[in-house]
This record gives C-alpha cells, structure tokens and sequence, in this order.
C-alpha cells in the first residue's frame, strides 16, 4: 500500500516529506512564495538552507491518512479546496489512481496557489484539475458534470464564514455515504464551530482526532475531523448559524474566547448537545463539551483537577 504511495509521488513530494521536522511537524522549506520544485537529492542542503519550519502544507502523517482514507472507501473523484503547494493533492491524488488510474481526479481549488506546484510536470498531474478561484465562487459542474464526488478535503481559508459556506456549497455535490475531512479543527476556534454546526444538521456522523503536528499551544495540534455523509443533502439546505463577529480567525478568537461563547451560547450550550465553552483552553472537557477537547477523565487526571465544561454552565 505505502509502497504504491511513495512509487506514485512526484519528485517533490517526496523531497517534501524528507524536508518534515518530525518534533515540530513543520518543514524545512523555503516561504510559500519562493516555492520551488525539490529534489531528494538536494535535502540535506535544504534543510541547513532553510532552518526555520513552516507549517502550510498538511503534516506527513495526514497526508498518509488522507490516501489511506481514499484508498479504503475507493475514492476516484475528490474535491479539495486549499492546494497552496499541491502537498495534500499529490496525495489524494495517488490515492484515487490507486483505486482507478482511468477515473481518478482531484479539482483542487485555490485562488493563489504557490509556483511550482509539486504535482506540475509529473504523471500524478493527469488527474488533477487545478482550479484558480475562491472556492465560494466556483461551480463544480464546470468540472464535473452532473456527477458526484466520492470524496471531498477542506483546507482552505480557515474562518468559521468561509468553512461553513463551503460546506454549503459543495457538500450536495458529495455522494451518500462519502467522506469528508476538515483540517485544523483542533487549532481554530472558528473551524471547531463549524464541526459542532456541522453535526447539529444530523446530516453528517463524524469522528475528531489529533494530529501529529505541535507547533502553538502544547495542548493543542491541528487536528482533523472526518465526517460521513449520511442523509442527503441539497442545494440549500445547510443554513449554519450566522456567528458575524466570530469570522475573522484565530486571530480574532483567541484573544477573546469569552466573546466566543457568549455568541454561541445559545446554539451549544444548555439543552444542546456540544458545549463551546472551554475550546479556547484545549484542558479536559465534560459530558456536553465539544469533541474537539482532551478527553475528560484523562486530562483531568493528569492535572489533577476536575474537569470543567459542565453541562448547561456558562462562564
Ligand atoms: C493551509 S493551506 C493548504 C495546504 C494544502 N492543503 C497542503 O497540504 O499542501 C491553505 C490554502 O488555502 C488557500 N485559500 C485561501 N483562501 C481561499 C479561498 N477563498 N478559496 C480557496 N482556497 C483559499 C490559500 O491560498 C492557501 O494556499
């Protein structure tokens, strides 16, 4: 299986997944802008090339999960929003020409991609769409028909605004029963709001995990949430909550986690099943806490505390 992976990667994917520190889960590359194509044999001088780390491309060990996730439930049609360096897309799409070299493709879209995408020039190429667009303003029917996608990865612009109207937009687009992954649902408040919105529909089972990256808070990785769609959805049915104020990013969130939940107290706290409260704090969570926190009895342990996040309290 990752013998059939790492056959199908381009030259600099690989040099990529040489360059990961695997202390940090960052990369020793050059800035996004200066991207350029990679070869494994340059490496060693990458790395004293580029001693600091970056962190846009997904870590190693989830690209290695998202092409097992394809390869499992045999993904050949894959939408993913976010190419930035094509790192995530080599992967998916090794993934879906695993499943089916003939149909596999990958529309990826972003509306400022890095030069030198890893994918360009090589075999992986032929089944990938890039898209150059703001993901919000791009019709999948231009590059898919009327079919449907096995498979969708978002990574794009990490508000709660965006996020939830992409979901919007692109999930009627995905068939019953595939899958979908958010990246960086541990990390962002906003996104961790959108999975707890995303599962209120009840359109969707999902299951949150950490991710092996440690590069902010030590409590906290960017963390993915797989989703599996499980009752149809059509165009206009999502309605996520509007949380104006709350769309501006982590930048905007974490100086002021209270604002957060007093905004969506309502939605998630009392009799509602996920609590917000606490998401800032990455500590233990209780019964109604969002997944997206350390488990209860573990973290509380460790710290020798109770676990806060009460059901129904507010701070
Ligand atoms: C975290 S990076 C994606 C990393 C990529 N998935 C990988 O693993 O290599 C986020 C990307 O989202 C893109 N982006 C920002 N706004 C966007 C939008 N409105 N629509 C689509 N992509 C957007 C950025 O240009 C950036 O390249």
């Amino acid at each position: 299986m990752f013998e059939a992976l790492l056959a199908s990667l381009p030259e600099s994917a690989l040099a990529c997944r040489a360059l990961y520190d695997v202390a940090s889960g960052g990369y020793h590359l050059p800035l996004r802008e200066h991207n350029r194509r990679l070869t494994r044999a340059e490496v060693p001088q990458y790395r004293a090339l580029y001693p600091q780390v970056h962190y846009d491309c997904i870590e190693v060990p989830v690209a290695d999960l998202l092409y097992s996730l394809v390869v499992n439930t045999r993904s050949a049609r894959i939408l993913e929003t976010g190419t930035s360096r094509g790192f995530s897309t080599c992967h998916l799409a090794a993934g879906a020409r695993f499943v089916d070299e003939r149909a596999a493709q990958v529309i990826t879209i972003d509306p400022a991609p890095a030069a030198n995408l890893f994918f360009e020039g090589s075999t992986l190429a032929e089944s990938i769409v890039p898209v150059r667009a703001d993901s919000l303003r791009f019709d999948l029917t231009q590059a898919l028909g009327t079919g449907q996608c096995d498979f969708m990865f978002f990574d794009s612009l990490h508000t709660y605004a965006h996020l939830s109207a992409e979901l919007a937009h692109y999930l009627p687009r995905l068939k019953l029963g595939g899958l979908f992954a958010l990246h960086d649902t541990f990390v962002f408040d906003d996104l961790g709001l959108v999975v707890l919105a995303m599962l209120g529909t009840g359109r969707a089972e999902m299951l949150s995990l950490p991710t092996h990256r440690r590069h902010a808070e030590p409590a906290r990785c960017p963390g993915m949430s797989i989703f599996r769609k499980i009752a149809p959805i059509q165009a206009g049915d999502l309605v996520f909550p509007d949380l104006q104020g709350i769309t501006a990013g982590e930048q905007h969130c974490v100086p002021d986690p209270a604002a957060i939940v007093q905004r969506t107290g309502g939605l998630f706290v009392g009799d509602a099943r996920y609590a917000a409260h606490g998401m800032h704090r990455g500590g233990p969570r209780g019964p109604l806490s969002p997944a997206l926190l350390e488990p209860a009895q573990a973290a509380s342990a460790a710290a020798g505390q109770p676990a806060v996040g009460t059901p129904g309290s507010r701070p």
